[in-house]
């Protein structure tokens, strides 16, 4: 039986996604990079650091000059969620939230983003998530199952007993190789991988996902 849920941040409990896709797409123009959806589908769910270097492709940069990029990149995507609030969370996420609390199933956090506390503070639900695993904690991004099994490792619960909340392709797969139940959120052609699709979580209830 699932006892924990964790829940992939960017584009699952709320929409930065977006201003990730615009704070890439800002330095890619800068920067004279060719940038499209297929693009930033890609770079959905990696890390900064991987997410730039799939975006340079054949061009070659300093280290110097990729870390400028790296910097100014999220000096762009920090402006955007300044003005964060419990407004952005997404449509049925502050509900299923509030069942699981209520069922005293635990709540952790998978992200690849080392904004992700920020962000959840901005949200307000920061004392909701009992584990947070994210960018900052030195483990193998997603595709691997890293952040996912750190994040169970703190809600002191096995992977079989968790259930993960997932949008991206590199999020499902690093979900899939953890060993836990995965939901994808989305097309089937990003998340098909996963054990069940849903478009989102608006009319999502607990009673009905177990
Ligand atoms: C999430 C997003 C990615 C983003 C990554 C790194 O996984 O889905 O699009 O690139 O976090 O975020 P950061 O805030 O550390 O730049
Ligand atoms: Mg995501």
């Amino acid at each position: 039986t699932i006892k924990g849920v964790i829940f992939d941040l960017d584009g699952v409990i709320t929409n930065t996604d977006e201003y990730h896709y615009l704070s890439w797409q800002k330095l890619a123009d800068e920067e004279g990079l060719p940038f499209d959806l297929p693009i930033n589908e890609a770079l959905q769910g990696l890390p900064r650091r991987e997410s730039l270097l799939l975006l340079l492709g054949d061009r070659q940069v300093s280290e110097e000059k990729f870390h400028e990029m790296m910097i100014r990149k999220n000096r762009y995507y920090l402006e955007f969620i300044e003005s964060i609030s419990p407004a952005d969370l997404l449509p049925g996420v502050g509900n299923l939230l509030a069942e699981l609390q209520a069922n005293n199933i635990r709540i952790g956090i998978s992200s690849s983003s080392k904004n992700a506390k920020e962000v959840l503070q901005g949200l307000g639900i920061l004392d909701k998530v009992d584990a947070i695993a994210d960018g900052n904690s030195v483990i193998q991004p997603k595709p691997a199952p890293d952040t996912f099994l750190h994040a169970a490792l703190q809600l002191n619960l096995a992977p079989s007993a968790c259930l993960v909340i997932e949008d991206a392709e590199a999020g499902v797969k690093a979900a899939l190789a953890s060993g836990m139940s995965v939901i994808g959120l989305g097309s089937i052609e990003r998340v098909g991988n996963a054990h069940l699709v849903l478009e989102n979580l608006e009319k999502v209830n607990w009673q009905n996902l177990v």
